[in-house]
């Protein structure tokens, strides 16, 4: 689904010095996988699923998606494949104050698909109710608890069906127990629908929702398990 390979990401931060973020790294993300990402703060995890998703560009190596080169593709075929296949979930939920859940989570697939909320709308409200949002659905997000967010924001992610989820340290912003619940609802994700998903953590112990592991240290993968 998604192959790097030997890629580096080298920061200039002054005249004489660099960072390397991402240091020739080999990593093959199998189409239906859940892949669990560990590794340290500064250790290269956001650097890594953004080559993944093709929003940075390698300084060596190259990224794959399907078989093709992000990099290979005119800007437009390059969002036009990100806005159709990837879905994102950050570290902070990123909902719009003003409007509702079913509309927060409607709003993406109406701008990049310019599809009208009366087509949606069905989806949504199936996916608040999978989700377990039923009651939450005509409220804005102040209104919510984190972990709500939170989940509004996987039912954004995956209302346009994409092929791949790529989050990025979703839990790190809440309680231990609520933690556990969305790591619970990845994972159901992954066995209902059989998307690949790729989800980056600085705690180890949530490697075993997830069918593979890999762990960086600065900037390179060190370990795999599956
Ligand atoms: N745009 C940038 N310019 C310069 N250096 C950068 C840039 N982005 C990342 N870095 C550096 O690259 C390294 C890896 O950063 P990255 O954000 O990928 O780490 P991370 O593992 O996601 O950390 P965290 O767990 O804190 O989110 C860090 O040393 C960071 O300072
Ligand atoms: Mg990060």
């Amino acid at each position: 689904m998604i192959v790097l390979d030997k890629v580096s990401k080298i920061y200039p931060i002054s005249k004489e010095n660099q960072v390397a973020a991402v240091q020739d790294i080999n990593l093959e993300i199998p189409m239906g996988e859940f892949l669990v990402i560990t590794g340290r703060s500064g250790s290269g995890k956001t650097t890594l699923l953004n080559l993944a998703a093709g929003l940075t560009r390698p300084t060596s190596g190259r990224v794959l998606f399907e078989g093709v080169d992000w990099w290979s593709l005119p800007d437009r075929e390059q969002s036009l494949t990100r806005n159709q296949k990837i879905g994102f979930v950050f570290q902070f939920p990123s909902l719009l104050p003003a409007l509702t859940v079913l509309e927060n989570i409607a709003l993406p697939t109406i701008i990049n698909h310019s599809q009208d909320f009366q087509e949606i709308y069905p989806r949504a409200v199936k996916l608040v109710e999978t989700l377990g949002l039923s009651d939450k659905r005509s409220s804005y997000p102040r209104q919510l608890s984190a972990g709500q967010q939170q989940r509004v924001v996987i039912a954004r992610a995956l209302l346009n069906q994409p092929a791949v989820l790529l989050a990025d340290e979703p839990t790190s912003n809440l309680d231990e127990q609520t933690e556990l619940e969305i790591m619970e609802l990845f994972a159901e994700i992954h066995q209902r629908t059989g998307i690949t998903i790729v989800l980056v953590t600085h705690s180890a112990q949530l490697v075993r929702f997830g069918t593979q592991s890999v762990q960086m240290a600065v900037g390179q993968v060190v370990t795999k398990q599956t």
